[in-house]
């Protein structure tokens, strides 16, 4: 294999996302670039467009312009032309990716396993008896692999988390997006959360995260990216972002502090 393909495959990028909602503008023209196997860290504002930026990544939601490049497959939105939701090539760059919800969401009427089991088993359409071992480690990997025949309901929202972490990874993504992950979370439960996406982080994974924890992204970042109104304001390290003399950054960073 040659090295510009290795590239082309390990490249990961959003340019130029434009998403309104009703004439509402959320996403005026969004580019980034998210390193492979580093750690990117979405901060900002509410209302900002933080989760309408994640869904554009992964194609819940469709951009109304810009390009989404995900492991050398790309989709450029726009000029005319408005993609149904379940077109086969945005099912593609959906399923490299996998996303990890505020609340969860995990299927009520599914156990545990089910849960885990069901995209390898239906989208993937992988061998039944061998996305079952896969979940069952998945499961060694996040802890809980005496609650496999459990419903969610039966679990704290920790515990209720860190399957939903399984369920992602069981997809085996490429692109792993976090969206608050920790915020519905009483404290106590919320370091078994953070404990999992470390050991995500230092697996090398390649991941975006959205979180209010500043403590948190101070540790895991590779990059950070500060988000207002619908645009990067600035990106680079912590320490770039936290000293780069923006007064809006400045402000949200002392608002937050934890
Ligand atoms: N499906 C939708 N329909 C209409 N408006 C929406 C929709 N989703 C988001 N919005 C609007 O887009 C804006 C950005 O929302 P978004 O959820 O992306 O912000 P956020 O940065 O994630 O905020 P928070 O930190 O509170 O989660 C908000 O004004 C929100 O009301
Ligand atoms: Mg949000």
């Amino acid at each position: 294999m040659d090295k510009a393909a290795d590239e082309e495959r390990a490249m990961y990028k959003v340019s130029g996302i434009t998403k309104n909602f009703s004439d509402n503008q959320i996403l005026k023209g969004v580019s980034l670039e998210i390193e492979p196997n580093k750690t990117t860290v979405l901060i900002g504002p509410s209302g900002s467009g933080k989760t309408t930026l994640l869904r554009c990544i992964n194609l819940l939601e469709i951009p109304d312009g810009g390009v989404v490049e995900v492991g050398g497959l790309s989709y450029e939105f726009g000029r005319g032309r408005k993609p149904k939701i379940d077109d086969p090539r945005l099912r593609e760059i959906r399923s490299r990716t996998g996303m990890v919800f505020q609340n969860f969401q995990l299927f009520p009427h599914w156990t545990v396993l089910e849960n885990i089991m069901k995209g390898p088993v239906t989208v993937l359409k992988r061998e039944k008896e061998q996305c079952r071992k896969e979940a069952l480690e998945l499961l060694v990997k996040v802890g809980l692999s005496d609650k496999k025949d459990a419903y969610p309901y039966e679990l704290s929202g920790g515990q209720q988390q860190r399957i939903a972490i399984a369920r992602a990874l069981a997809m085996k993504p490429e692109l792993l997006l976090f969206d608050e992950p920790t915020s519905a979370l009483d404290p106590e439960l919320e370091a078994e959360v953070l404990n999992i996406i470390r050991q995500l982080v230092e697996e090398k994974r390649t991941i975006v995260i959205v979180t209010h924890k500043m403590s948190f992204a101070k540790e895991i970042a590779d990059k950070i990216v500060f988000f207002d109104q619908g645009m990067i304001v600035k990106e680079g390290s912590y320490e770039e972002v936290e000293n780069c003399g923006n007064q809006r950054i400045t402000q949200f960073l002392n608002m937050i502090k934890n």
